[in-house]
């Protein structure tokens, strides 16, 4: 197998980008892949200063259109081997179509475009021009979801029948006593987030931890999508009841209304057997009860 440095080329992530910069730590973590190139900002001279404040030097450009069209320039030895697109929702689908037709393969941020449509298409081009394609539900990597995971599907808990997944946050609570959000606001506009707020922004973290975990799928869904922000234009606060397809239920609850709270990612497991839970909040402690035991009525695995 290859040892080479994998190189990546980020889109998006100028000018305070938030989640760029856990990304950046990320590739740097292993040594396995290096940010080489950036087109970091919408404005292509901003772009160009930003790539040049990058903490190291990488190669800028105006556009992600300049960056993708350029590579077919490069000897192959220089081309990027991925793309990394960390630009608000809107920005998803463009790029990634443009990387899929040139041949680079995409780590998109979540959620994965506006909407149906777009997602269709980006299916088909990634399966007609065999690129791989990457979403970051960056919780799935998490020990804690790893572990749960472990022990859902060892069996060990029995058939799941209820799950309730969710992932609250305050960072819109200050909004409604007249204070500033704590992100940035195009999450909140429909043209730049997509149809859902709340939901396509964070229940898909909880719906995500739901389906690795268990590995059982969603067949039917009942949800609401509230507002509870004046003059909002999208959901801030999501609850969707599910049906599994073991035949078992779950609730899939976000929050972004949620005053106080930074951000909880929660996954109870209630099964035939025990009762199981995981949280990033508490990473060392998976409270577990076992009704049928005699020997070990609650405790927690460390
Ligand atoms: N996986 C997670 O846990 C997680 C967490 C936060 C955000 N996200 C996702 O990451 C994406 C970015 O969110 P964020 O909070 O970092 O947003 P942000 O607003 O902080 O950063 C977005 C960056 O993209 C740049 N940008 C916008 N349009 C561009 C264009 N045409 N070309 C180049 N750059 C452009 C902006 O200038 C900015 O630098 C969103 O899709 C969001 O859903 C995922």
């Amino acid at each position: 197998m290859s040892q080479r440095v994998l190189k990546v080329g980020i889109i998006g992530g100028g000018k305070g980008a938030f989640i760029a910069q856990p990304h950046q730590k990320a590739i740097h973590s292993d040594g396995t892949r290096r940010v080489v190139a950036g087109a970091l900002f919408p404005d292509p001279k901003i772009a160009m200063e930003e790539a040049e404040n990058w903490p190291y030097p990488i190669k800028g450009y105006g556009s992600y259109d300049d960056m993708i069209n350029d590579q077919k320039n490069l000897p192959p030895e220089e081309r990027l081997d991925y793309v990394l697109i960390v630009t608000p929702n809107f920005v998803h689908f463009d790029p990634a179509m443009k990387a899929i037709e040139a041949g680079i393969p995409v780590m998109c941020e979540k959620p994965m475009c506006m909407d149906m449509e777009q997602a269709d298409k980006i299916v088909e081009a990634v399966e007609r021009k065999k690129v791989p394609f990457a979403i970051a539900h960056t919780y799935l990597g998490h020990w804690t979801t790893r572990f749960s995971r472990f022990i859902a599907q060892s069996g060990l808990l029995g058939e799941i029948k209820w799950v309730d997944a969710s992932y609250i946050q305050g960072w819109l609570g200050p909004l409604m006593l007249g204070g500033a959000a704590g992100m940035p606001m195009w999450r909140t506009d429909p043209k730049k987030a997509g149809k859902s707020g709340c939901g396509g922004d964070i229940a898909t973290h909880a719906l995500m931890q739901l389906r690795f975990t268990t590995g059982l799928d969603v067949t039917d869904v009942s949800a609401h999508l509230e507002k509870f922000i004046p003059g909002n234009a999208l959901d801030d606060h999501f609850t969707a009841y599910c049906k599994l397809s073991n035949g078992g239920k779950a609730m899939v609850r976000a929050s972004q209304i949620s005053s106080g709270t930074r951000t909880t990612s929660t996954s109870k497991l209630s099964a035939r057997r025990a009762r199981w839970s995981g949280s990033r909040k508490t990473p060392r402690r998976f409270p577990y009860t076992c009704p049928t035991s005699p020997t070990a009525p609650t405790g927690a695995a460390a």
